[in-house]
C-alpha cells in the first residue's frame, strides 16, 4: 500500500484528502497471508464468543473455534465464567467435541485417555497406575484463555499477553451504550451464513456508504442520508455550513442523519409497536441507531427496541462467518406487539445485501490484473480500517 506520509484523513470534515491505494489483492485470498492475519490479528486480539445469558448454568459451556484454534468456554459451580483451550495436557486431544451443553459432572473429562480437570481448570485425575517421578499435577492444569466479559457479552483473547480490552473500540465508544439495558438482553434470534469472502472485505463494506444507494434501497429510503452515499452528515464536505443554514430541509434526516420522519426503528415499516427499552433517554431513541466498532470481531447496532449484534468469524482466506444476533428485553420479546419478523425481515435483507457485495468484490480481487483498488474520499473509514489491519500486522 502507498501509505503516504502525511495523513490523508481531512480534519474539517470526515473524508480523505488524498487518492490512496487500497490493500494488495492478494491480501484477499494468499494463503500464507492469511495464516499471518489468524497470527497476529485474531489470535492476539479479544473476540466476541457469545452472550453471557448464554452460559447461565453452572457447568454450561460452549466451544468456540476461530482459525485453527479451540476454545472452551464454561460456568463453575462456583459461578465464575472460565475460558481453556480445548486440549488435553496429555497428549493434546480435543476435550469437547459439542458446540455447547451442560456437562454432567463437576468438571471436564478427556475421550481419549479419561484424565479429568475441575472447571478451574485444574488437573484431578490422571489415569496411569504407577504415575512416574515427578509427575506434578499441578504443573497440569489446562491451558487457560483470557475472558472478559462486558454489557453481557462474553470475549475471549489467545494471546498470553492480551491488549486493554478498550484497545478493540477503536473510536473510543466502549462506553457508548450505557444507556441501554445491555445486562438484561436475550438472544431473540439469531442466524449465520458463510460467505465466499475474505473477513476484510465485509468490515470493508461496512465501513463506508458508497454502496448503500447502489446495494440497499429500502434501507436509503429509512435512513435519508444514506441514499446520498454518506453515513454521517459530517461525511459530507460542506457539513457546517449545512448545519448553520437557515433552510429547513438542511435540518433534515437526508442532511442530518438517522431515520425518515416517522420511522423509529430498523424494521420492516420503520415502526416499533412496543414503547421500547424503558429509561432510554431521547437523544437515544431519537437516534434511530447507534454503533460501535470492536475490531476484528463484531459491530453493535443498537435501536430503541433491540439490539443487533454481527459477529465475523474467519473460516478460510476467502471464507468467512456471517453471525447475526438479535437481542431485547425479556419483556419486550414478551409483548405481542414486538414485531420481530418485521425486524428481521428487514436487517436480513440488508445485511444479505452487504454479504452478496461482499462476495462479488472477492470474485474481482482475484484477477490477475488487479493489483490494487483506490480509494474515493467517503472511504475514510476503510482507509482507517486497513491501517488498522496493516499496523497490527506490523506489531510482529
Ligand atoms: S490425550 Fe487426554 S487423556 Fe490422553
Ligand atoms: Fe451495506
Amino acid at each position: 500500500m502507498n501509505a503516504a506520509v502525511t495523513s490523508p484523513l481531512a480534519t474539517d470534515h470526515n473524508g480523505l484528502t488524498q487518492l490512496v491505494a487500497s490493500l494488495p489483492s492478494r491480501n484477499y485470498y494468499d494463503p500464507a497471508h492469511y495464516a499471518l492475519e489468524l497470527d497476529r490479528v485474531w489470535y492476539r486480539n479479544w473476540l466476541y464468543a457469545c452472550r453471557a445469558s448464554e452460559l447461565a448454568a453452572p457447568r454450561a459451556f460452549r466451544t468456540v473455534e476461530i482459525g485453527t484454534q479451540r476454545v472452551v468456554i464454561v460456568r463453575g459451580d462456583d459461578g465464575e465464567l472460565r475460558a481453556f483451550h480445548n486440549t488435553c495436557r496429555h497428549r493434546g486431544a480435543a476435550l469437547c467435541t459439542e458446540s455447547h451443553g451442560t456437562l454432567s459432572g463437576p468438571g471436564i473429562t478427556c475421550p481419549y485417555h479419561a484424565w479429568s480437570y475441575n472447571l478451574r481448570g485444574e488437573l484431578v485425575r490422571a489415569t496411569s497406575k504407577h504415575l512416574p517421578e515427578g509427575f506434578n499435577k499441578s504443573a497440569l492444569s489446562l491451558y487457560p484463555v483470557s475472558l472478559r466479559e462486558w454489557d453481557g457479552f462474553v470475549f475471549v483473547c489467545l494471546a498470553r499477553d492480551p491488549p486493554p480490552f478498550e484497545r478493540s473500540f477503536i473510536d473510543g465508544s466502549v462506553s457508548r451504550l450505557d444507556a441501554w439495558p445491555m445486562n438484561e438482553l436475550v438472544v431473540a434470534h439469531s442466524f449465520s451464513k458463510a460467505m465466499r469472502c475474505n473477513w476484510k472485505v465485509f468490515w470493508e463494506n461496512y465501513n463506508e456508504c458508497l454502496h448503500c444507494p447502489v446495494v440497499h434501497p429500502s434501507l436509503s429510503r429509512l435512513v435519508p442520508i444514506f441514499a446520498r452515499a454518506l453515513m454521517d452528515e459530517r461525511d459530507d464536505p460542506d457539513w457546517e455550513r449545512n448545519r448553520a443554514s437557515a433552510d429547513p430541509q438542511f435540518g433534515t434526516a437526508r442532511f442530518r442523519g438517522g431515520l425518515r420522519e416517522g420511522a423509529v426503528t430498523w424494521s420492516r415499516d420503520g415502526q416499533s409497536h412496543v414503547e421500547g427499552f424503558r429509561g432510554l433517554p431521547e437523544a437515544e431513541r431519537a437516534a434511530g441507531h447507534v454503533y460501535i466498532t470492536i475490531l476484528p470481531t463484531m459491530f453493535i447496532a443498537a435501536h430503541m427496541d433491540y439490539v443487533r449484534t454481527v459477529r465475523l468469524r474467519p473460516l478460510g482466506p476467502e471464507e468467512t462467518e456471517l453471525q447475526v444476533e438479535f437481542l431485547t428485553t425479556p419483556e419486550i420479546l414478551g409483548d405481542p406487539r414486538f414485531d420481530l419478523p418485521g425486524i428481521i425481515e428487514f436487517t436480513s435483507e440488508v445485511m444479505l445485501e452487504d454479504a452478496a457485495v461482499a462476495e462479488l468484490n472477492q470474485q474481482g480481487l482475484r484477477s490477475i490484473a488487479h493489483a490494487e483498488g483506490v480509494l474515493m474520499p467517503e472511504e475514510y473509514a476503510v482507509y482507517t480500517f486497513q491501517r488498522w489491519v496493516t499496523d497490527e500486522l506490523a506489531r510482529g
